[in-house]
């Protein structure tokens, strides 16, 4: 009888733990988990090394005032721009700009994560694969112009699907008046509940096909 009591409690645990593994649904976003950047590998405290004063999770890359004017992306920009030349996966695609400039500026796996606010940091800095580098070509497109004009290959934009908490998913980045693909268009920097940043679940390849028709 004791057993039993106690089989009952450990059995419902045991459900609880199948369905939180199993609940993204694509295409559901109620079904998506939401993890704020405190807790997530952009917090840079959680870096080995790396302490940020008074734990500000969001001063190595934002700052209320005095940011680093940068013209590539008005968000009040705390953190060294990269300064790499990088090779593109498309020859027709120039250097990176807007979004993806501020990710390279830690994912070049050159600049100092902690090179924030102008002091210059530790020096460490991203190893393995999270560190991108600066030869891109072996990486998805980025700063290329979504094509609009080849419907029966690329969705209509305006179809993308919601993203966590029914925000928005895939999406293209307005640079010189253009639709881009940048590293913002898959990634959404301060959530991880989909693992990866990911703006949309990549089960079932739910977000290549939020672009590619296939
Ligand atoms: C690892 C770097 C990083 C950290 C840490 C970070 N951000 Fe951001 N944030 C970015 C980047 C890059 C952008 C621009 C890209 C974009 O718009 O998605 C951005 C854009 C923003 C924007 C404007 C666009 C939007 O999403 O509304 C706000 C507001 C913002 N961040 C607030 C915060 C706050 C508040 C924190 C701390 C709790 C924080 N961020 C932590 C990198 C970061
Ligand atoms: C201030 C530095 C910084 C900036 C800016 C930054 N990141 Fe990161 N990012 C990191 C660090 C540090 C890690 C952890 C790397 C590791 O574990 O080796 C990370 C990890 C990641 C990961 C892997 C997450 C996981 O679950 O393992 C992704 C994806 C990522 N970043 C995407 C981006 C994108 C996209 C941008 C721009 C919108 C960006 N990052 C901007 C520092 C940064
Ligand atoms: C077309 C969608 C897409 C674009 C654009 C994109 N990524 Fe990703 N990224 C992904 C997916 C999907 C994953 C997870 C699968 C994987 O690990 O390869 C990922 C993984 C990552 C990781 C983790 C890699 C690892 O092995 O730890 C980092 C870091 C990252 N992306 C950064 C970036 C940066 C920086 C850019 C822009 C230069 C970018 N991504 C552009 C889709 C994209
Ligand atoms: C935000 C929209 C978008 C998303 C999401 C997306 N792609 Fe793409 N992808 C593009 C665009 C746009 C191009 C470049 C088209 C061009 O200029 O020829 C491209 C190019 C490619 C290419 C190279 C084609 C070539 O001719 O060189 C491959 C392969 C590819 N994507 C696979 C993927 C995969 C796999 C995923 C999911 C992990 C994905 N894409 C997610 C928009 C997207």
């Amino acid at each position: 009888m004791k057993r039993a009591i106690w089989l009952v409690p450990v059995a419902m645990v045991m459900v609880a733990a199948a369905i939180a593994l199993g609940q993204i649904v694509p295409g559901d976003p109620g079904s998506y988990p939401s993890v704020s950047v405190v807790n997530t590998p952009h917090n840079l405290n959680n870096y080995p090394g790396v302490s940020i004063p008074g734990n500000q999770v969001c001063l190595p890359c934002h700052t209320p005032h005095n940011a680093l004017l940068s013209g590539d992306e008005n968000v009040l920009w705390n953190h060294a721009e990269t300064t790499q030349t990088f090779v593109m996966y498309k020859s027709t695609a120039g250097q990176p700009e807007g979004p993806s400039k501020l990710c390279l500026s830690c994912h070049d796996g050159v600049t100092a994560i902690d090179n924030y606010g102008g002091t210059g940091g530790t020096g460490i800095v991203i190893t393995g694969s999270a560190a991108l580098g600066t030869d891109l070509s072996n990486d998805h497109p980025i700063g290329i112009e979504y094509p609009t004009a080849l419907p029966a290959e690329y969705r209509d934009p305006s179809t993308f699907a919601p993203g966590i908490g029914g925000g928005p998913g895939v999406k293209l980045v307005e640079i010189n008046s253009l639709q881009r693909v940048e590293c913002t268009s898959c990634h959404n920097v301060h959530n991880n509940g989909l693992g990866n940043f990911l703006r949309v679940p990549i089960q079932e390849s739910y977000l290549c096909l939020q672009c590619h028709i296939k």
